[in-house]
């Protein structure tokens, strides 16, 4: 068979959207797998994730291979059309491989061994655990591969493991010898002057397990840069075994989000598709946003190509310490959130709730009381409507805002003995994304350094580490005529995570025209700030009440370098200094800086602002004066996503059909309350 040039749109080119869940077939008897693939398939189910926690039962002896009732599964599924995303089964090992090898474990920063009795308690660092978990991939893959079930293969799941113990603390040597040639190159980078802690040789260093007092920031940084890297090589060894028996199908793993502990974008280019488990919290009101975030990210990590939504909740999740469960209706909009920011799969965890075990109060497709339920029902609902979605399979969203964000960088922003544990990156994040998806702005993600071009609107919420690559780029965009705004506590420090000398943002000192000299957390009521005339006027209309704009949680003390400056600090510490400011170099762009967390309202209007200047406009100009209504495009189609529980009316120019109902829809389009709208251009436009 011909390798074509993207599996996953070959995938999907032939099954539509993919919808369906993973299903854990050895929790059940064979009658409930026949059981299962027929309500599969009435739910318009199209593909199952499989295999995920099987590893015990495949080899429930070392070195003994049961796939017999596997053979069944898959041919149960395949005879209702039902395809199988396989998975190694290698993030839950057997118990009796960590009896027999204890190496095999995973060590916590405590140096306590974790057991067995959860799921993924290996160490990625072992290579009895690898040989182990390579060898049963081996023969699942070879016996396997020819299946016709077999659409898509699924790698461990949701790697995130980290090991602190000895052969943990061996690779991570050597992977240190690797980056710095020479341990004076180390000690170099890990500032090892400071408190004693010079390294004679390799052999010396140790993870950054449990120390008396604060750890070394570079040896904590390297240490997770080391634990992403070594996962991946779990990874990738794995998806060489299946891609030498198997070029053609799709492979991937399940990421989660902006985790803490994986550099995805490192990961993303492994990967056929980028796939997410995504598990908002339905008490968070500003979930909506923030996972538009998410999902704007995966798309992002995949250079923009269709992702795949791998897991979701149909109801309650069982981890958190209060769980109540979201509605159907809320489901099926979460759903197609995913579809409207580029997923072209849409999958739960799991098909079948269990009835034992630590997931036993976990929703599912299938709920403990069956398919006469309120949420099988929304399934079988979500199904047909994905159904009716697959012309926009492939379809891409389009955007002229980027904003910046890694993971060194959060990581080296928030290690141990900072200015404040208040400022987090990802609050700062979301805070800078939540105006422009209510404002209806598609907005991309980036890694610093990454090429900009394309982009009109270049956000820097907070950015610690900037290498030179970066700094160049954000320069060039400037220099192009975009404009840029850079947040607090940027440009901080180097790669190794240290200060850079002289006033802040150091390499962004130039661009911006303005320096700082002191990074000021500040008191939790804030402070105020006084508006400079063109700044006043911009809050005037949004507060009439004319309540002056507020920095909260973190300031700088600031120079301009002849950078306009548009708000200052009004009494305590900062009193007088520039607060915010803007630099529009001749011929370029333009160069914002926030030296402080702004409030919200004035936050938005900031970049409100900054957004008017580009010429970048939200998708339905609407939607910004409907709060929680969300509009998105994806190629030629508009989603209009009600997130309140009041009916809304959308202005939309020209009238079209609803994707979802085939209702036609005129110039005003009414959205039920918690309802969505797909309008396609291709489909019902008034005139044509
Ligand atoms: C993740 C895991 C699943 C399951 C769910 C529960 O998505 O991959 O195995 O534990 O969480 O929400």
């Amino acid at each position: 068979m011909a390798v074509p040039a993207d599996r996953f749109a070959a995938l999907t080119h032939d099954l539509g959207i993919l919808y369906g869940g993973d299903y854990n077939p050895e929790q059940w008897t064979p009658d409930v797998w026949r059981e299962d693939a027929r309500l599969m398939r009435e739910a318009g189910v199209n593909l199952v994730t499989v295999g995920v926690f099987s590893w015990a039962r495949y080899e429930p002896a070392p070195g003994v291979r049961d796939f017999a009732w596997l053979d069944e599964v898959l041919d149960v599924l395949h005879a209702q059309g039902v395809a199988v995303d396989l998975a190694t089964p290698t993030a839950s090992p057997p118990a009796w491989l960590g009896h027999r090898h204890p190496d095999t474990l995973p060590v916590d920063a405590d140096g306590v061994r974790l057991v067995a009795g959860s799921r993924n308690h290996f160490s990625p660092a072992s290579s009895v655990y690898r040989d182990s978990a390579l060898a049963v991939t081996r023969d699942l893959v070879a016996r396997y591969a020819g299946h016709a079930a077999v659409r898509m293969w699924h790698v461990g799941n949701e790697f995130g493991q980290v090991c602190f113990g000895d052969e943990s603390a061996a690779r991570f040597r050597v992977w240190l010898q690797e980056r710095y040639g020479s341990i004076g190159a180390l000690n170099e980078a890990w500032g090892t002057t400071v408190w004693s802690q010079h390294y004679g040789a390799f052999e010396e260093i140790l993870p950054p397990r449990r120390t008396v007092y604060h750890v070394n920031p570079t040896q904590a940084l390297d240490f997770r840069r080391y634990s992403s890297d070594l996962l991946l090589e779990l990874y990738r060894e794995q998806r060489d075994l299946i891609r030498a028996v198997d070029p053609v199908r799709p492979v991937t793993t399940n990421f989660m989000g902006f985790f803490p502990l994986v550099d995805y974008w490192s990961w993303a280019p492994e990967l056929d598709v980028v796939a997410d488990d995504q598990y908002p919290d339905p008490t968070d009101p500003w979930a909506p946003a923030d996972s538009g975030l998410v999902q704007d990210l995966m798309r992002s990590l995949g250079d923009g190509r269709p992702w795949m939504l791998m897991e979701q909740a149909t109801a309650a999740v069982s981890w958190r310490a209060h769980n109540p469960p979201k509605s159907p209706e809320r489901a099926r909009r979460e759903s197609l959130q995913a579809v409207a920011r580029g997923a072209d799969g849409v999958c739960f965890f799991q098909w079948r709730a269990s009835r034992a075990g630590a997931e036993r109060f976990h929703s599912a497709m299938l709920p403990h009381a069956g398919a006469d339920t309120r949420v099988h029902a929304g399934v079988r609902r979500l199904g047909a409507d994905l159904h009716r979605l697959r012309s926009v399979v492939g379809g891409r969203v389009e955007a002229r805002v980027v904003m910046l964000f890694d993971w060194a960088s959060w990581w080296a922003a928030e290690e141990q003995a900072r200015p404040t544990v208040r400022l987090g990156v990802l609050d700062q994040l979301r805070a800078w994304y939540r105006p422009l998806w209510q404002a209806g702005v598609a907005v991309d993600l980036a890694a610093p350094g990454a090429d900009l071009d394309g982009y009109d609107v270049v956000l820097v919420p907070q950015s610690y580490l900037v290498t030179k690559t970066a700094a160049r780029r954000v320069e060039d965009a400037v220099d192009r005529g975009a404009s840029v705004v850079v947040g607090p506590f940027s440009g901080v420090a180097d790669e190794n995570a240290h200060v850079r000398q002289g006033r802040f943002p150091a390499l962004l000192r130039d661009v911006l025209g303005v320096s700082g000299e002191e990074w000021v957390p500040l008191p939790h009521a804030g402070v105020e700030l006084r508006l400079a005339a063109p700044l006043q006027a911009l809050l005037d209309a949004a507060c009439p009440d004319g309540s002056p704009g507020r920095a909260t949680t973190f300031g700088e003390l600031l120079r301009s370098d002849g950078a306009e400056v548009l708000a200052t600090f009004v009494g305590g510490h900062l009193d007088g200094g520039p607060a915010l400011t803007r630099r529009v170099p001749p011929g370029g762009g333009q160069a914002w800086y926030l030296g402080c967390v702004p409030d919200e309202q004035l936050l938005g209007r900031v970049l409100g602002e900054v957004l008017d200047g580009a010429g970048v406009g939200g998708v339905l100009p609407a939607v910004a004066d409907l709060p929680g209504v969300e509009a998105v495009r994806r190629g030629t189609a508009t989603f209009v996503l009600n997130h309140t529980d009041l009916p809304v009316s959308v202005p939309v120019p020209g009238a079209r059909t609803d994707l979802l109902t085939g209702a036609r829809c005129g110039d005003l389009v009414e959205v039920p309350a918690g309802g969505v709208v797909v309008l396609d251009d291709r489909v019902g436009t008034a005139g044509r």
